[in-house]
């Protein structure tokens, strides 16, 4: 497979993420990370140990109705967040942004939780398989529309444990 991201490249990234976050907000008050299952969760722990104590954390798992039918934006929630969100500093984070239409789910219902502020950090951002127009406030990597694995990122389950970001093989 070819190496699209090297770990390396990763973790540099995920440091310079995690600064401009820290100073996005004012440092007396609580950073509350909501980790999108199952994607995320290599990003989140990452993340997470390149901030500074005051961070919370917390997972939500959603499904889509299978791949083929996510442009209808069916998406479901399979385990919701523990704690509330209300009068917190909520940052969503995911690992990809694709057609947008998970994210918009999320950030709507969480929103409606009645946090202070909401945000989203994605690791990768593909725009042009958009079909929605959707904030990401926090992005790693801008990158072409193949289909990527590692890192959190799966084919059938498989590669998500990849400590780096690979495209996978025409087949
Ligand atoms: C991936 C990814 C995002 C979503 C992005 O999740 O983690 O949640 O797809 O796609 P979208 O922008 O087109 O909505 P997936 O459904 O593959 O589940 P997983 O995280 O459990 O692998």
């Amino acid at each position: 497979m070819e190496t699209l991201l090297t770990t390396e490249q990763i973790q540099t990234r995920i440091v310079e993420m995690a600064a401009s976050i820290e100073q996005d907000y004012p440092p007396e008050e609580g950073i509350h990370l909501v980790g999108v299952l199952k994607g995320g969760f290599m990003f989140m722990a990452d993340l997470v140990r390149a901030m500074s104590p005051r961070v919370t954390m917390d997972f939500i798992a959603v499904s889509s109705y299978g791949k083929r039918t996510k442009s209808t934006g069916e998406v479901r929630m399979v385990k919701d967040v523990d704690a509330s969100l209300e009068g917190r500093h909520v940052i969503i984070v995911e690992d990809i942004v694709d057609t947008g239409l998970t994210l918009t789910y999320l950030q709507d219902i969480l929103r409606a939780r009645g946090p202070k502020s909401i945000k989203t950090a994605c690791l990768l951002s593909k725009p042009s398989r958009r079909v929605v127009n959707v904030t990401v406030d926090y992005v790693g990597f801008t990158i072409e529309d193949r289909f990527v694995v590692g890192y959190g990122l799966d084919y059938a389950e498989k590669y998500r444990n990849l400590s780096h970001i690979a495209v996978l093989d025409e087949e």
